[in-house]
């Protein structure tokens, strides 16, 4: 099984599992997250009635071509679930997301949902947060001095381009990529990044995911509930 196989495989047993009838689902952003979008395609052909809350402006493309109705996150209360990637995932349920730049619609989302599932192909879990640089969402200005003084924690940074110009996010800010040589305390490391000034969001979410859908070594998969 490739990790094609595996993203697919996680992605249609959260669909499966945990969308039903008439709900309205938080959807997530990434390559994981497209199977789920793609299942839940499927299940409305079927004869399913439900509705999607986007991440990002790419799923709110992807699920059009599916055939799922969108609706604005403010016009509504709470969301049945939502399911999204991560980019890293620990033993505490503690993740890393924004790889794709969409953290900040992702977080607001999940944040929203009565439950928050993450889907991870098999290189997603890790003993310890930090091999996967932390995104951290800044506004455009002084960006410059946001990005040192988030440099002055300790981490290497690097502002993230595309095609040669500053990545632009779904809200219209940037993200500094930061490379820690370990995340010891996530939990601390997410209130001071968040108490820096021109810091909008960062990537870690600490006590937000629920249900952890992932496969291991043996490419076998496994449903976890959060211990809390
Ligand atoms: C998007 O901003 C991210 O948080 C994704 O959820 C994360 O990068 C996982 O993406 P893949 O499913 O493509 O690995």
């Amino acid at each position: 099984m490739d990790r094609l196989d595996e993203k697919a495989l996680v992605g249609e047993t959260a669909a499966i599992q945990y969308v039903k009838d008439g709900m309205t689902v938080g959807l997530g952003t990434g390559s994981t997250a497209y199977y789920v979008i793609k299942k839940m395609g499927e299940m409305i052909k079927e004869g399913m009635e439900l509705k999607g809350v986007a991440t990002s402006k790419a799923t709110e493309k992807l699920a059009r071509e599916y055939g799922i109705q969108l609706v604005d996150i403010n016009e509504v209360e709470e969301l049945d679930v939502a399911i999204d990637g991560a980019d890293e995932i620990d033993a505490n349920f503690f993740a890393i997301k924004g790889g794709g730049g969409a953290l900040l619609r992702e977080k607001i989302i999940a944040s929203a949902a009565k439950t928050f599932v993450v889907v991870a192909d098999g290189s997603k879990k890790v003993q310890s947060l930090g091999q996967f640089p932390l995104p951290v969402e800044v506004v455009p200005f002084g960006y410059k001095q946001t990005e040192r003084a988030i440099r002055k924690l300790g981490c290497k940074t690097e502002m993230r381009f595309k095609d040669d110009k500053l990545y632009v996010t779904d809200n219209g800010n940037y993200i500094v990529d930061c490379s820690f040589p370990s995340i010891q305390n996530p939990s601390q490391l997410h209130e001071t990044l968040n108490n820096i000034v021109g810091v909008v969001e960062n990537g870690l979410f600490i006590h937000m995911v629920d249900v952890l859908i992932s496969v291991d070594k043996q490419h076998e998969i496994s449903v976890d509930i959060a211990k809390r």
